[in-house]
């Protein structure tokens, strides 16, 4: 990862100033809240895709691939400032969230007007493609959102259904990056439609593993352990749990996390959890094979080995 950061460097720059620009043209107070909320960027992982697949050509549309990126984080972090007042969640990035420091009221209309501005970028591009797939990715979110708020109420938490809302939430968006880095790159059909597919594919697998570091088995900035499933949330590990053993995860509030995973690691959930992560990975490697042969793609692979080894810390190692 830090490899292929160093390669875009300047593209990750660049687009950092178009996106700490629309902070600076907010009136008002709006303009610190807009600055704290998009100042606390983790891994940049969206934006590394969209360059990463931008570079698979050597035409590449630098300012719409620039544009796109960044309208993507502000969409991104618009997103979570909302989801923060969903999961009533105090922690982001290891710091207060936007509605434990100004309240939920605020923290709406803060995450409002980032995303207002995100589309306000995407339209920048000129590019009306860029456009389409990123207010599509923002549809996806917020039906993702209802998905699994609908999902959790859910007496029977079915496989389709769950893996409808983690496609909605995170994977959309991580298609929409690889979308308009092929876009920025002026790739064939065939081969943009391969790019959108690896960032599903990537996407399916980010999520799971970021439900399984709700198990706190390493620390996490954004939450204390068990988070989704004090919220009631159905996440991989608790239908894995449910469906081979009939058991809910409340059933184990009172053990500790070391407990936790070796439970898992018993039943089977673990190993189910290891197994579909990697289906979904596998199948990203296949998509690459279909992009563009260019050095660059070394990096997307390494990007899915990086996932890989995450998730299997996040089970315990
Ligand atoms: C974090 O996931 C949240 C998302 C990936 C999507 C949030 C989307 C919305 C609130 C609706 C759309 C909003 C706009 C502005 C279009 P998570 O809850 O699994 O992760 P976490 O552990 O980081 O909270
Ligand atoms: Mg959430």
């Amino acid at each position: 990862m830090e490899a292929a950061r160093e390669l875009i460097r300047e593209d990750l720059e660049s687009s950092w100033e178009l996106l700490t620009l629309q902070s600076d043209g907010a009136p008002g107070e709006l303009c610190e809240r807009m600055r704290f909320l998009s100042a606390r960027q983790g891994k940049r992982i969206r934006s590394t895709l969209v360059f990463l697949v931008s570079r698979l050509s050597d035409h590449t549309d630098t300012i719409s691939a620039r544009l796109s990126a960044a309208a993507i984080e502000l969409l991104h972090v618009a997103s979570l400032a909302h989801d923060d007042v969903i999961d009533d969640s105090d922690l982001r990035r290891g710091e207060a969230s936007a509605p434990s420091r100004w309240g939920n009221q605020m923290a709406v209309l803060v995450g409002d007007y980032a995303f207002a501005r995100s589309m306000r970028l995407a339209i920048d591009s000129k590019r009306s493609e860029i456009v389409e797939t990123i207010n599509h990715a923002s549809c996806c979110l917020t039906a993702g959102e209802v998905a699994e708020l609908d999902l959790s109420r859910s007496a029977t938490p079915t496989w389709d259904a769950y893996r409808e809302v983690i496609h909605l939430k995170t994977a959309s968006l991580l298609e929409t990056c690889c979308r308009c880095g092929a876009i920025a790159a002026g790739l064939s059909t065939l081969q943009t439609e391969a790019s959108a597919r690896f960032g599903h594919r990537f996407g399916m697998a980010f999520q799971m593993c970021d439900d399984l570091l709700d198990l706190g088995a390493i620390p996490n900035l954004d939450k204390p352990a068990r988070t989704d499933l004090s919220n009631g949330l159905v996440n991989l590990p608790a239908l894995l749990l449910r469906e081979l053993t009939g058991k809910e995860m409340s059933d184990f509030a009172h053990i500790s996390t070391a407990e936790l995973l070796s439970t898992l690691e018993a039943t089977g959930v673990l190993g189910k959890a290891r197994s579909l992560l990697n289906d979904e990975l596998d199948a990203a490697e296949r998509e690459l094979s279909l992009m563009p042969n260019l050095p660059v793609r070394i990096h997307l692979a390494s990007l899915l080995e990086d996932l890989r080894d995450r998730s299997i810390e996040a089970m315990g190692g």
